[in-house]
Order: structure tokens, then sequence, then C-alpha cells
């Protein structure tokens, strides 16, 4: 294939050829079937996907797998990305039989992730998806009575422990994406240990057990291969390599460091544009908002080639995506047009995108890291930072998957070889106190659970802390009565928390329609660092001076009056006006009617309305931010109650100019400084009850 590989590169790279990407010289089979004449378009297609099906890689050893799938109760699946194991295991599970009347559960890190494999799933079985097909993820799921194949998000078969201990609707339990060690996955995986034990116990004792009817296979996927870890975790298991098909990638790195690596990665991206030949480029960004960024300045160059250049189709793909809303990632890229991908470490191994000959690596990801403190006073932090080895050369492999490709490093060798191997665990850097709650309700505990790595000591005590704070956990560290029913909530338990105690202040329907638009994957504001002033005027009329909750409340009101008064095209022209987001106004109504359900299991009447009162609502949020309350100091900064953190009010509160004596917040964003985020007035007596209450406790 005709490749300039020499021509001037814009960041000054030079080349390298990686150790870890030498051709398999696994020989591209076929082309695209030829269409029968006598098919309808719908069949012709279902065709072209058993084709599809029938050439990947995993697909020569179909007939193995089942076998050693038949004869171990737990399997360890390696294979590399695009191979075909998420999409195929499932499939060969239920046509050989092996999953007999159950379900077969597939858990995924990564909503996104879930509900694009189940669509693409359901299509290759030719099926209505929700039917023998479905996924079930946080405020979504399509499933029914008939579904025999679930993609689902870790946390909610996490979650379905609490009703069915035994996970005992599934007959088979595939952990995907093993490797990326998720707090959920890891929880899941501990759990599985033992409900196998009990499960399939009986089967060895021969008929003198109990119940041999229901035993449970597991098969843990992973596209890396640092296999032993699980293997040694579930003894007698069986380890199985699936031959990938990937094809050397030559690796360019920078010659020196990027300070702008989106603008790096513009740059490259149009040197690619114009000096290489057809195939789409894949850009990897740390985050949503870069994502964005990008697309708009790419865009604005795209718009002004020459008529007679290749035209560039830019296809964002990120966690937040509503479903579906990323699928044209996945159609063929139109005649001379290129594809230009931006996505975040989703599709490093979740998702494998077709057609990829350039990768554009920033070198960048977001990552979840709590910090912990005695106090109790933690939190969560969402920073970007540099991605591991393993990282990088997941991103190069997907260059590689159909012919030769190239990936360029915004970031130097010797920055490639500074960087961790692979990423520690999330279980060792993330907040535990919504886990813990839900296994506590199962009566387990972080500490007697057998984990494949132990959590850090100051995280669980710090989760302890919060949970008891809140009223979720006694002194001796029980569950409580509250801890159950906040247990029951789909949400972090410090909204939870602020629901029930909203039935007490009687503002249950104001207090659903914040935390609804809290829990929403998009942000409810559009900024616009261009149109700032503009910003400011229109949504003037919003502000609340009690703060961004009741602000809020003023939006989602507003909105729904025009969404009953209005035609639709009115109310988007509506959100457009006020720089909102409609989708997280959408978003957030679907949240709402879930929690509504919740909320009516538990007696608590979600109609219940305070009217224009402010207390009853922040009073309500006050009982769930019970950690994240601050005080004003004389110096205009403000000090948590509890971790003695300093904090600034974040520039995006329409608080943040005002000096209030105590303010409670959602989150803490660490930036070059600590700032409260979501921020809303209470008054300083108020927190004397919160203290009063805690000692009735
Ligand atoms: O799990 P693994 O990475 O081994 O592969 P997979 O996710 O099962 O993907 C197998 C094939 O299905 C890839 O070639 C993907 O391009 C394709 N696929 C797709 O076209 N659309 C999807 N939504 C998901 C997968
Ligand atoms: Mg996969």
């Amino acid at each position: 294939m005709p490749m300039r590989a020499n021509g001037p590169l814009p960041n000054g790279y030079h080349n390298s050829s990686s150790p870890a990407f030498n051709s398999t010289k696994t020989p591209k089979k076929g082309g695209p079937p030829l269409p029968t004449s006598s098919s309808s378009i719908s069949s012709s297609k279902h065709a072209l996907l058993q084709e599809q099906r029938s050439e990947l890689p995993i697909a020569k050893g179909k007939d193995a797998l089942i076998h050693e799938f038949r004869e171990h109760d737990v399997t360890v699946l390696l294979g590399e990305t695009g191979s075909g194991k998420t999409t195929q295991v499932p499939q060969y599970l239920l046509e050989s039989g092996l999953a007999r009347n159950g379900m077969i559960a597939v858990t995924q890190p990564r909503k996104v992730a879930a509900t694009s494999l189940a669509g693409r799933v359901a299509a290759e079985q030719n099926v209505a998806l929700g039917s023998s097909v479905g996924y079930s993820v946080r405020f979504d799921e399509r499933f029914s009575s008939q579904t025999r194949i679930k993609y689902m998000t870790d946390g909610m078969i996490v979650r379905e422990l609490m009703s069915d201990p035994s996970l005992s609707k599934y007959s088979i339990i595939i952990v995907d994406e093993a490797h990326e060690r998720s707090l959920r996955t890891d929880i899941l995986i501990a759990n599985l240990k033992t409900i196998q034990q009990r499960r399939n116990k009986s089967q060895d004792a021969k008929g003198k057990g109990k119940d041999t009817s229901n035993p449970l296979k597991i098969i843990i996927m992973s596209a890396t291969l640092d296999a032993e870890k699980f293997g040694r975790f579930f003894t007698g298991s069986k380890i199985l390599y699936v031959q990938g098909r990937q094809h050397p990638v030559k690796i360019y790195h920078s010659s020196q460091g990027q300070v702008d690596y989106v603008d790096s990665a513009m740059r490259t991206f149009f040197q690619i544009h114009t000096d290489y030949p057809p195939g789409d480029v894949l850009i990897f960004l740390p985050g949503q908002e870069d994502i964005e960024s990008l697309e708009k300045t790419i865009q604005i160059y795209a718009n002004q080639l020459p008529h007679d250049r290749m035209s560039v189709l830019i296809c964002p793909m990120y966690a937040a995506q509503a479903a579906g809303q990323n699928s044209k990632v996945f159609l063929a890229t139109p005649p001379n047009t290129r594809k230009c991908i931006l996505a975040t470490n989703i599709a490093e191994t979740s998702i494998t995108i077709p057609g990829v000959k350039y990768v554009i690596d920033t070198g960048k990801c977001k990552e979840k890291r709590y910090l912990a403190r005695n106090t109790g006073g933690g939190f969560d932090t969402l920073l970007t930072r540099d991605i591991t080895q393993s990282s990088a050369m997941q991103r190069a492999g997907r260059a590689g998957r159909e012919g030769a490709g190239h990936c360029f490093r915004l970031y130097t060798e010797d920055a490639f070889k500074a960087m961790p191997l692979s990423a520690e665990p999330e279980i060792m850097r993330c907040s535990l106190s919504s886990s813990l709650l839900q296994l506590k309700c199962i009566g387990q505990d972080l500490e007697t659970l057998e984990l494949m790595d132990q959590p850090a000591e100051e995280s669980m005590k710090s989760s302890l802390i919060v949970l008891y704070l809140l009223g979720a956990l006694n002194l001796q560290k029980e569950i409580t009565a509250l801890g159950r029913q906040m247990a029951a909530f789909p949400l972090e338990p410090i909204y939870a928390r602020a629901i029930i105690a909203s039935k007490e202040y009687g503002c249950t329907q104001e207090v659903l329609d914040i935390v609804s638009i809290l829990s929403a994957s998009s942000k409810l504001f559009i900024e616009s660092s261009e149109q700032r002033e503009a910003v400011s005027e229109a949504r003037k009329k919003f502000r609340h001076v009690c703060g961004d909750h009741l602000t809020i409340l003023n939006v989602v009101k507003a909105y729904q009056e025009i969404a009953y008064s209005e035609a639709k095209g009115s109310r988007k022209e509506w959100c457009r006006r006020h720089f909102l987001n409609e989708r997280a106004l959408l978003e957030a109504s679907d949240i709402r009617d879930q929690l509504r359900q919740t909320c009516q299991r538990l007696g608590i009447d979600h109609s219940v309305s305070c009217g224009d009162k402010d207390d009853p609502v922040t009073f309500s949020l006050g009982h769930g931010l019970v950690m994240n309350i601050a005080l004003l100091q004389p110096d205009g900064t403000y000090k948590q109650t509890i971790g003695q953190s300093i904090v600034k009010i974040h520039p995006s509160s329409v608080l943040c100019d005002k000096k209030i004596p105590a303010i409670i917040y959602d989150e803490l964003v660490y930036t070059n400084q600590i700032y409260a985020r979501g921020v809303s007035r209470i008054p300083k007596s108020f927190i004397v009850t919160l203290g009063a209450l805690k000692q009735q406790r």
C-alpha cells in the first residue's frame, strides 16, 4: 500500500517502530458479499451482518470456545480489541444452549458501550432491541421477559444483588472489560466468586446437595494480556486467547512536549488530511469539553477547504451522549470524505470503530480520584492526567484493525517511557460510600469481602464517616432503616438523603426536579466564552438569591410552562435563546419519572410541593449535603465544617461574587485551587440543627 510516511509533520515528529505492534500477518479475507437479486433490502443487510460475523477473528475458534465454556465454570477470555468477544460470545452461548433457560448478562463499565453493543447484537440477531437482546443502564433500560442477552453496566448488576443476592436470573455472567478494574466490576467479581460457590456447590456433591438446577458460569473478558491475576483469583479457571487481527502501526512521537494538545491535535489532523491517503482519523481526547472545542475549530477550517478536497465528517463520541446519538460513527464513510472521530478513552477497548487508519493520541485522559481525609471530608476529583503505557498501546492499536496504520503521539518518546505501565484499580482511588451502602444492604462489608485488591484504609474510614453522618449507618457500622431507604434510590447517598428529607419538609416535587437535573449526564447550562454577556443577560431571570439549586428549579419550572403551552419547536428555540441544553431537561424528565417510582415504593408522596418557599428546599438538600458545608472566613474564602479545606465559590455559580456566611455545595472541583460548585446559602442556625440531629442518633 503506498504510504507517505516521510512528509513533514507539524509537531516535529520522528518515526519509531513499536515492538508491540508487529504484524500478525493474518491475511484479510474476502470482500463485501455480492448482493443477491431476490433478497429484500433488510434481508441483504442481515446477510451482510452475518458475513461480517463469520469473518471476525473469533469466528474461527467458535467450536473450541463453546467446548471450553461447557467444560469450565470460569473462563478468562483474552483477545485484541475488535476480535469479536463482546458481540459474538453471548450469541455463541445462546445458540449452543449453554445458557439453558436463563439469561446471559454482559457487563460493561460504561453506559454508552452497553447501549450501543446491545443495538449491534440485536441487529445481528435480526430482532428488535429490547426483545431477546436488551440493555439495562442507570435511568434507561430496554428489555422484556423474552430477553436472553442483556448488556448492562456493572453498576446495574451490583444493584440487582440487593433484590436477588444469588443473581438467579442469570445462568451466565460475562464480566467484560475486566482489565479496566472499575470499582463496580471489582465488587461484582468478588460477589460472583461466592455466588458461584453457593450455586454450583451441590453439583459436585452428586445429588447429595440441594439445588442443582441453577449453576452459574462466569466468563471474564479482557483486551489486555494481564490475565494471571483473574486466573489466580478464580482457582480452577481456564485462560483462553483469541488470535487478534492486528496490522503494523507506525508510531510517531512528537519531538517536544505539546503545551496545547487540542491545538496540536487540530494541526496534526489537517496535516494528515492534506498529506495522507484516504482513511479515517481517530483522535483521543480526555473529555467532552475538549471534544466540543476541537469539533468547533476543525469544522471552521474544514469549511474553508478547497472544493476539490475530500470533505471532513466529524463524529464526537463520549460517555454523556444519549443512546444512539453516536450512531454515525459506525456507518460507512461517504465517498470522498474523511471521518474524524473525536473520542474519549471509550474508543480504547470498549467500542471498535471501523475504517480507522490514523490515530492521534493526546496522551491525556480524565481520571476520577478520591482525596480521602481522615476526618471524613474527602472529595472526588476528576482531573486530566497522563495516560498509561497500556492505554497508549491500545490507542495506537486502533489504527491497525483493517490494514497498516499510523499513530501520532502528541508526546515525546521519553514521556511515553515515563508513563506508568497500567492504571491503578478504581477501588484504590475512588469514593466508596455508595458501594459500601449497597454492600451493607446485603449484609456485606468492604473489609470482609474477598476482593482482588483491598481499598486504602483511609478511604474506607472516610466513607464510613460519610454514611454515619448521613444517618445511613449507626455507630456500630450497621445499616439503619434510613440507610436502606437511601440505598433504594439509584443515586449517590447524598441526593437520596435529600429526597427522603424532602418528605419531612413537604417539598418532594421541588427536590426531585433539582436532583434529576443534577443526575443528568449532560450539563444544563451551555457556557460560551465568546458570548459571556449575552449568556448572563439571557439567564438573569432565572437567578435566585438563594443560589444554584433554586436557580435550577426556576429553569425547570419555566421550561415546564413552555413545554405545556407551546409546540416542540418553540421549546427548542426557547432553550437556545437562554443558552440551555434541552437534552439535559429531557433526560432529567425521564430520571424524575424513575425517581418518582422509587418514592412511591417507599411511601413518599412525590407530588407534595412547598410552592414558592425556599427554605424547605435548601434544608432538604442540606440534610444530604451535610458533608459539604463551608463557612465564610474573614479573607472571603470558605472553610469546610468537616474536612477543614479552604475553598472558593466556583465562577460558574450565581453566588460567586457574594459573601454568604454559610454555604452548601454539590461538589468540590480541583483545578489550581479547590472550588465549590453548585452552591446555595444556608442559615447558620440550620447547621446547628443538623449537628443536633447527629447527636440524637
Ligand atoms: O469485544 P471485542 O473488542 O473483541 O470486539 P466486538 O466489540 O465484539 O466487535 C466486533 C466487531 O463488531 C468490530 O469489528 C466492530 O466494528 C463491530 N461493531 C459494530 O460495527 N458496531 C457496534 N456497535 C459494535 C461492534
Ligand atoms: Mg469488547
